[in-house]
């Protein structure tokens, strides 16, 4: 961001601080100024409306994943290999070779046969903190809660769970206004590789469970998936199932403490739910934006961008546009049942968690209203969690009634 910026020009840095705090306010000016941005010191476009934002998530032959999906780890892939081959940055066909295995063993019906798994380990935080009166959400309970989902789901020891925490958190930190990865995030992501090959090794002499185990029995075009491959898959697995869904539920309790009757209405009739989960990740989505590198030259709005250059599709932005959810756009509506919204993306690389990060929110949110229906955020003493593209929160105190609602695991 230029230091000389007259304060109305409009500038979008996705690692300021500032933006972090209240991104809704230039991501409206955006939709409505310069609906293709070009930050020139940062070098990228930005698209804000939720028809753009689409059309490029579909359109995988012009916006091209392969040059990375975050802005700070872009890169031409022509030159440089990635450390590991990752899904989520490849391009259709291999793009649609991987996905198909990956579906494979990670399925909709595995997922949804976990409602007991995840309820029973929601609990177990819950109980931990019921009769205290006072609770730190994040560190007690949705920071610890989906990375046990995930290592569940791909075989992960209890013991090694607290560390790939830690990590994953480290990897997407960012400091204000840099788009530089800091070096404790380089580090972080060397030691979480390091892990992995480490755990396959230990899975390739006494084959251990879960899912990773049953990648590594899976072939592709008649071979078995290298370790680059095979470290991507567990990379992104736990980073995107554990980052996305903690930062889910803690933005839905901040959110919910500042709308206090509708928080009011879900611990009355827990049916509506599913509605205010999908209302969150509408209005608050965990992740804010996807990066793509053009394939070719294109025209929008009237600006000509060019082949190789970097696109952020805001996420963010295109969920509060009133083209597509009305003039109550910004509002924070339970009730809203909109017929979608890119929380979780569009087309090839639609979010593959969807299904367990939508069963997660709502046995942990039914779980936190049951047990803990009257708490209250400490918003002076609240931390946030500054990343580039993720938005949550590091620490949020809340307060309640100790030991207010009958224990038990009956929703
Ligand atoms: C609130 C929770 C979540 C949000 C907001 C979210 C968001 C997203 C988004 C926006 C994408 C599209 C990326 C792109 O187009 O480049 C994506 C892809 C993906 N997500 Fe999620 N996600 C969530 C939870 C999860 C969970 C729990 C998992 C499970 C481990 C997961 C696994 C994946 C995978 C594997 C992909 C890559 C799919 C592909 O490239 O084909 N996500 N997610």
């Amino acid at each position: 961001m230029s230091a000389q910026a007259p304060p109305d020009e409009l500038v979008y840095n996705p690692y300021a601080f500032a933006v972090h705090d209240d991104p809704y306010a230039v991501y409206a000016r955006l939709r409505g100024e310069a609906p293709a941005y070009w930050n020139p010191d940062l070098r990228f476009w930005a698209l804000s409306r939720f028809g753009d934002v689409l059309e490029a998530f579909r359109d995988f032959g012009t916006f091209s994943s392969t040059g990375g999906v975050a802005l700070e780890s872009r890169r031409d892939r022509s030159r440089e290999r990635p450390a590991f081959e990752q899904l989520i940055e490849m391009d259709p066909p291999d793009h649609t070779v991987f996905r198909q295995l990956l579906s494979r063993v990670f399925t909709v019906r595995r997922m949804s046969e976990m409602e007991d798994e995840v309820r029973r380990i929601v609990s177990g935080y819950v109980d931990a903190v019921v009769e205290l009166g006072e609770a730190d959400l994040v560190a007690d309970i949705t920071s610890p809660f989906p990375m046990d989902v995930i290592s569940a789901v791909l075989g992960i020891s209890e013991a090694d769970r607290p560390f790939l925490r830690r990590v994953s958190d480290e990897i997407l930190v960012r400091e204000d206004g840099s788009m530089q990865m800091p070096q404790e995030a380089l580090d972080a992501m060397f030691e979480m590789v390091g892990y992995f090959q480490d755990d396959l090794g230990r899975r390739r002499t006494n084959g251990d469970g879960g899912l990773i185990s049953d990648l590594m029995a899976l072939k592709v075009n008649g071979r078995a998936l290298t370790e680059a491959e095979l470290l991507g898959f567990c990379v992104l697995l736990v980073i995107a199932g554990h980052e996305t869904t903690t930062k889910l539920v803690s933005n839905a309790v901040e959110v919910l403490s500042r709308h206090p009757d509708q928080r009011d209405e879900l611990v009355a009739d827990p049916t509506l739910t599913p509605g205010a989960v999908e209302e969150v990740l509408r209005f608050h989505p965990s992740t804010q934006y996807m990066h793509r590198t053009l394939t070719c030259d294109h025209e929008m709005h009237g600006e000509k961008m060019s082949e190789g250059d970097s696109v952020l599709l805001l996420i963010g932005a295109a969920n509060h546009d009133v083209r597509e959810f009305g003039s109550t756009a910004e509002e924070f509506d339970i009730h809203r049942r909109p017929e979608r919204h890119l929380a979780f993306g569009y087309g090839a690389h639609f979010c593959l968690g969807a299904a367990l990060a939508r069963l997660e929110g709502r046995v942990a949110l039914e779980e936190i209203h049951r047990r803990l229906p009257d708490y209250e955020v400490d918003h002076d003493a609240k931390v946030r969690f500054h990343s580039s593209n993720v938005t949550g929160w590091a620490s949020l105190p809340i307060r309640f009634t100790p030991g207010n609602a009958t224990p038990g695991n009956a929703a």
